[in-house]
């Protein structure tokens, strides 16, 4: 089975999360594979309202550490959890860079996700620069083994690999590229008791590219920006042939 996600960023209102809902699950029902949505924070109620007991499931974008408490501006997991959210995207490239989130600071994001019994959603992935330094693998390792320091092996968990120059670029990294990375990755992974977690692309998925990413035997499904905000293009991605 593979792993199909969408995450919208800074778009759709609850109006606008509810109208998608309302057309996107009447047209997936013959999907099989998993199915997960990032709303925006203030979309996540019209979220859980809309999927209710669908097999859809739903997450946050980003959390902080503790539960409640002084944290302005923040959301809480416990709250995503009361909710029914079930995942939880930690370590965006979008948080590292604009956010100044470390390592350190996702392992302790990645622990609170795993407390609740909810699933992280790891995301790693190299600049263009380390990439043509030839960092590409060294990069990832070094994310993941610093970002799942904190948890117990074998639980919960999903990688994201995005390479941070195929995001948002129209760039998308080649179905080769992709391939090498992931099975690194997926070494990596083994190596810290998490052999059989499912790591998915992100950057610039579209349904043209869809297809022939998902023929390479390590990609394990998407995390899709961009094409995920219209029903027709993320349909068209999670139902390439695969
Ligand atoms: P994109 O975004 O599909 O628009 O490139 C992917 C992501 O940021 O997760």
């Amino acid at each position: 089975m593979k792993i199909f996600a969408a995450n919208w960023k800074l778009f759709k209102s609850p109006r606008e999360t509810r109208q998608f809902f309302l057309e996107f699950k009447e047209k997936s029902q013959s999907l099989r594979d998993e199915l997960v949505f990032f709303p925006p924070a203030t979309s996540w109620e019209a979220a859980a309202e809309s999927l209710g007991e669908s097999k859809i499931f739903w997450g946050a974008q980003n959390i902080w550490t503790d539960p409640q408490g002084a944290f302005t501006g923040e959301n809480s997991a416990q709250v995503l959890k009361d909710l029914g959210g079930r995942y939880v995207l930690v370590g965006h490239s979008e948080r590292r860079k604009l956010f100044g989130e470390t390592n350190a600071l996702l392992a302790k994001k990645v622990q609170t996700v795993s407390k609740l019994g909810l699933t992280p959603m790891l995301c790693i992935g190299e600049t263009l620069e380390e990439r043509e330094k030839k960092a590409t693998n060294a990069v990832n390792e070094k994310q993941l083994r610093e970002g799942l320091s904190l948890i117990a092996a074998g639980g919960p968990l999903v990688v994201a690999y995005e390479p941070v120059w195929a995001i948002g670029t129209g760039r998308v990294a080649t179905p080769e590229q992709a391939q090498e990375a992931h099975l690194y990755i997926k070494k990596i992974l083994k190596d810290l008791g998490f052999a059989d977690t499912k790591v998915l692309y992100g950057g610039s998925v579209k349904p043209d590219n869809a297809g022939i990413l998902l023929s390479q035997p390590s990609i394990d499904g998407f995390l899709v920006g961009g094409a995920s905000l219209e029903v027709k293009s993320f349909l068209e991605i999670c139902q390439a042939k695969h």
